[in-house]
């Protein structure tokens, strides 16, 4: 028998999605996948090098669980001089991707019927990851009209006496939306009068456009800081998504709680990766900052292109690599083989008649939207944005 806790746990629909799509490549079909989410340029060469001679040096073995000094050391630097925040290394963990980063420091805080506070649109895995924790999710809707963003009215509704924790996605996935300062400030003021703890999920910092200037959730307030633990790592902002690196900083017995559970389960993050990323982070930052003006080339594109489409709007979002347009006034439409009622008919319906994969928006506990991700080269993305076109013109 599968235990109770995994059988609560949803496969998630953008499987379907994904599954479909790569069954359709196989078969010889042109589909051109806008559900990514990782970056489609190659890890830089100076990190491959660095990873090649780990490899020579023979720097294979099981290295400390909460990462090499060396790796931590970096991160330390990077947080002192991008983020303006001061960690010891024993505020420091890196761990097998930030997926791990976010599922131990749930699981180091979070207890049976303990409440998380989740703003939606969410990234897929933190209601499971609260679940699989035996801890309870408060999704709060956030409104297309005020960018997707938690507000501090929002937020002081959802708290209880329960409250645990607090996921704060920045820059979100999967609607890109960023906090300015002025809007973290405006959370600090309410977070502040709580004892619950912020996991601030950003990993996206790096990617991000026009003229928004990224501000560290723990940077806003020194006393919030002690209740905050950053997840950050390589895999979005180096192009490193199969290297697996993550990490985190808060309380150093949050860390060392998030230790324990590590040195139980994966145990370190892999050697030559650490290696890798310490490249990464102390490194040339040349081909990063080309990626950057990439992805802003082609989010501008994107932006102005499905605004053009009758009947789609979209929230111009100034990171990471997503649009999220609303799509409802497709929704009760039919073609002759099927009506559409929801993101997900939706996004079948596009995967089949225009071969686009996107990714419905209830995935993400948001019906009404999709998700387009510009990760994906200009050429892709003029195609698919005329496909997309020519699907939705078909439907009545
Ligand atoms: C918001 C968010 N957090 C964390 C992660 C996990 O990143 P990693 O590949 O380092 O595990 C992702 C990856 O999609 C993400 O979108």
């Amino acid at each position: 028998m599968i235990s109770e806790r995994i059988n609560r746990i949803v496969t998630s629909t953008t499987m379907k999605i994904a599954a479909e799509a790569i069954r359709m490549k196989a078969n010889g079909i042109d589909v051109i996948n806008l559900s990514v989410g990782e970056p489609d340029f190659p890890t830089p060469e100076n990190i491959k090098a660095a990873a090649k001679k780990a490899i020579d040096n023979n720097q294979t073995t099981y290295t400390i669980n909460a990462g090499t000094v060396d790796l931590r050391k970096a991160i330390a630097e990077k947080f002192r001089n991008e983020n303006n925040l001061s960690y010891s290394l024993d505020e420091i963990i890196v761990s097998s991707g930030a997926k791990q980063s976010v599922f131990n420091a749930v699981s180091a805080v979070v207890d049976i019927d303990d409440e998380v506070i989740i703003p939606a649109p969410y990234w897929v895995s933190y209601p499971e990851m609260v679940t699989l924790a035996h801890g309870r999710s408060v999704i709060v809707n956030c409104p297309e009209e005020t960018g997707f963003k938690l507000s501090p009215e929002l937020l002081e509704k959802a708290i209880s006496p329960k409250t645990k924790l607090l996921i704060l996605c920045n820059p979100s996935n999967p609607t890109g939306a960023t906090y300015t300062e002025k809007e973290l400030h405006g959370l600090a003021a309410v977070v502040e009068k709580g004892s619950y703890y912020i996991i601030a999920d950003e990993i996206y910092e790096r990617l991000v456009y026009d003229t928004i200037q990224f501000k560290s959730f723990a940077s806003i307030s020194n006393t919030l800081k002690q209740r905050i633990i950053v997840v950050n790592g390589v895999s979005k902002t180096y192009a490193m998504t199969g290297w697996r690196i993550g990490y985190a900083a808060g309380p150093e017995k949050i860390i060392a709680a998030m230790g324990k559970i590590q040195s139980h389960t994966t145990s370190n993050a892999c050697s030559i990766s650490q290696h890798a990323a310490v490249e990464a982070i102390l490194g040339s930052q040349d081909s990063t900052n080309k990626m950057i003006l990439e992805f802003k080339k082609r989010r501008d594109y994107l932006f102005n292109a499905l605004c053009n489409i009758d009947g789609i709007s979209c929230y111009k979002s100034e990171g990471a690599f997503y649009l999220f347009p609303n799509v409802s006034s497709f929704f009760h439409n039919s073609t002759n083989a099927m009506r559409i009622e929801n993101s997900f008919d939706l996004s079948m319906y596009l995967l089949h008649e225009a071969k686009v994969a996107v990714v419905p928006g209830s995935a993400f506990g948001a019906e009404g939207f999709i998700r387009v991700s510009y990760a994906s080269s200009m050429d892709n993305l003029i195609e698919a944005v005329k496909r997309i076109k020519e699907a939705l013109l078909k439907l009545h």
